[in-house]
């Protein structure tokens, strides 16, 4: 459990510290070694990331890239996403998930939301459906397992691919009352996409990202197209990227993956204290802890319009605490022509607010997040 902080000590809304201090030993040990291996992108760090990273996923193969945002997009490529195609997705993300299917020249298409989980509403996905729909891409937000149950049925029926945007959760598992138990999030879609972005739960030092899959044929269009869509260097067969993931990311990840279980189990530790300190606390409703969810957020609703001065009072007392999402995707100046209405998704815009949370966040800490809250509320 993580150390006390002080009556004043500002809060962050997440700390690395910690974490590196635990391992720093073995991170500058391995630093330096790559650093003077004259490996640098690609290699063998990369391949044996990719190797475990695959085993603990519970996947054929793992494709390191440079983001999750890659993932994304060369996941839909290599799943044989086309333009004009129709990918249907969450509108209450982060913009990288549309994005990358955007820029693909295909249509995002959206679904609202469930307001209590915070993921796709299986429902709107199937009223959703048109004839040109091709993909659906379901979100497991904050770290929290989307209903890949009710999905993988719809996708099964109307022979669609699924691509999980498994940015946030990784090291997340299906729950024991689902058809995929004990599995990770990521490994039953067609595809999963991770990013190991430095706040993410597994955290890189700088970008990183991930493509899942047990198809041969997706790992191997997603292989050549992480390297301007050559097999073999100087015999490129189709229009690439350069999305390698650098060897020293790579080999720090390696140094950090064994670490993830516990880490996840930290962060769920303290989204249960959470839970316990604002029960009966009007005004603030909070995230269930289903099993398997790795709190890559902790994010609670304030309802009656007092979001924003809730959040003004953290400020005030020297706590972190971030809006995801301030605007739903659908709403964002670059889809504005689109005049659609996801009503779920715009009322969670006004009421979510993500508080610090990080493996070792010391339990006081959490009991000055919620008097700040309370004080405010009242
Ligand atoms: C849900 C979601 N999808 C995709 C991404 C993109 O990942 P990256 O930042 O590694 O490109 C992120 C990262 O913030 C994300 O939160």
């Amino acid at each position: 459990m993580g150390r006390d902080t002080g009556v004043n000590e500002p809060i962050p809304v997440l700390d690395l510290g910690p974490e590196l201090e635990a391992i720093w030993s073995e991170v500058s040990v391995v630093a330096s070694r790559v650093l003077r291996s004259g490996y640098f992108v690609g290699g063998p760090e990369v391949a044996g990331f990719e190797s475990e990273a695959a085993d603990y996923l519970g996947v054929k193969h793992a494709v390191a890239l440079n983001s999750g945002t890659d993932a994304l997009v060369i996941g839909l490529r290599a799943l044989g996403v086309q333009p004009g195609d129709e990918v249907i997705t969450s509108p209450f993300t982060f913009f990288a998930s549309p994005e990358s299917i955007g820029i693909l020249g295909a249509s995002e298409v959206f679904a609202d939301v469930d307001p209590d989980s915070f993921n796709l509403d299986p429902q709107r996905v199937e009223d959703a459906i048109t004839p040109r729909t091709r993909a659906l891409m379901p979100v497991h937000l904050f770290g929290r397992p989307a209903d890949m149950d009710a999905i993988s049925d719809i996708a099964s029926r109307h022979e669609l691919a699924v691509i999980e945007d498994s940015a946030q959760s990784f090291g997340a598992r299906f729950g024991p009352d689902t058809r995929y138990s004990g599995l990770q999030t990521g490994s039953v879609g067609h595809a999963g996409a991770f990013s190991f972005y430095p706040t993410k739960n597994l955290g890189g030092f700088g970008d990183g990202g991930l493509l899942t899959t047990s198809y041969d044929g997706v790992a191997d269009r997603a292989r050549r197209l992480r390297d301007h869509g050559s097999a073999r260097r100087y015999e490129n067969e189709t229009l690439g990227y350069n999305s390698r993931l650098d060897a020293l990311q790579a080999a720090l990840l390696r140094v950090k993956l064994p670490h993830i279980d516990a880490n996840n189990d930290g962060r769920r530790v303290a989204a249960r204290h959470y839970n316990e300190l604002f029960e009966g606390v009007e005004g603030v409703i909070t995230p269930e802890v289903v099993p398997g969810h790795v709190f890559h957020q902790y994010t609670i609703r304030v309802t009656g319009g007092r979001r924003d001065a809730v959040q003004a009072a953290l400020g005030e007392a020297s706590i972190g605490s971030m809006i995801y999402y301030p605007i739903p995707c659908h709403r964002l100046p670059v889809y504005a022509d689109r005049g659609i209405s996801m009503p779920v998704a715009e009322s969670l815009a006004g009421e979510v607010l993500s508080l610090p949370i990080w493996p070792a966040i010391a339990p006081s800490a959490q009991e000055r997040v919620r008097d700040v809250i309370v004080g405010a509320l009242r």
